[in-house]
């Protein structure tokens, strides 16, 4: 069902897009991943599958409308169209309001909110064209507000209201915009160095096998927003 059908994910260099890359193509899609370098996106690449028919490298940076622009014509040339775009690239710095610096601040903005807008506006003609998936990785800071994550809260605020919204304007072209919003994600986040001491979150390919089950329901069905927590929870509740 999902054999040959396009994938692309921004930010698939580490963490959470890389997993989910790796569940895309043991499920027979063909995958682009970005970052902001080449050279990362590539050592990536070949880290996730080997077939350069089935895989495809490339550099962009989210906050920049261009490269996202850049980025997804380059996805077309290469395999033809794209059937799911998944919105993974982010960021967290936390600090108390006070300590925040407004670098920090538009940082998350433009990569978490601003990002994202970038690559739907640059995909949905696309995505028209194959009555396709836009799945955006929120977080559950996207709904719950905790101390010191003022501007990451905003950002991911903004991010589901944002992706909410143009799920209900893109249906009728039937798209299908997905907004996750998970809880702790054994990655890079916020330079954690993954470790055993991560094994009770969720892992990157959990993520991944959820989209895969979204993408597989029927087309009359729409997940639109999803929360996921780990299901023991280490340090505290989220
Ligand atoms: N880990 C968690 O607990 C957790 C929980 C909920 C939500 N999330 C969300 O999940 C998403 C992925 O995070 P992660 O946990 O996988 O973190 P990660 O391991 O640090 O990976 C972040 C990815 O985003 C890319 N990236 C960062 N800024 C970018 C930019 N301006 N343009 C393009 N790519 C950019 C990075 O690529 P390069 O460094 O190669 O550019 C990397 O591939 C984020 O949106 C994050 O907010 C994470």
């Amino acid at each position: 069902m999902l054999k040959n059908k396009i994938a692309y994910i921004t930010g698939g260099t580490k963490g959470i897009g890389f997993g989910i890359a790796r569940v895309l193509l043991e499920a027979g899609m063909k995958v682009a991943i970005s970052g902001r370098k080449l050279e990362n996106a590539e050592v990536s690449a070949k880290q996730l599958c080997q077939d350069t028919s089935r895989m495809l490298a490339l550099q962009s940076d989210v906050r920049n409308f261009e490269d996202e622009v850049r980025a997804l014509q380059q996805v077309k040339d290469y395999f033809g169209g794209v059937d799911l775009v998944v919105s993974n690239a982010g960021i967290g710095r936390f600090a108390s309001v006070d300590e925040l610096s407004p670098e920090a601040w538009h940082e998350m903005i433009d990569t978490n909110l601003n990002g994202v807008f970038h690559t739907l506006k640059a995909s949905v003609e696309l995505l028209k064209k194959s009555k396709g998936y836009f799945i955006s990785i929120a977080s559950l800071a996207g709904s719950h507000v905790f101390a010191q994550g003022a501007g990451y809260n905003a950002s991911k605020f903004g991010a589901v209201g944002f992706t909410q919204a143009a799920m209900l304007d893109l249906r009728k072209y039937h798209i299908k915009v997905s907004t996750l919003l998970p809880g702790s994600v054994k990655s890079h986040f916020n330079e954690n160095i993954p470790s055993q001491d991560d094994d009770w979150k969720i892992q990157p390919e959990d993520i991944g096998s959820l989209i895969v089950d979204i993408i597989k329901m029927d087309p009359r069905v729409l997940p639109s927003k999803i929360e996921i927590r780990p299901t023991l929870p280490k340090l505290y509740d989220n």
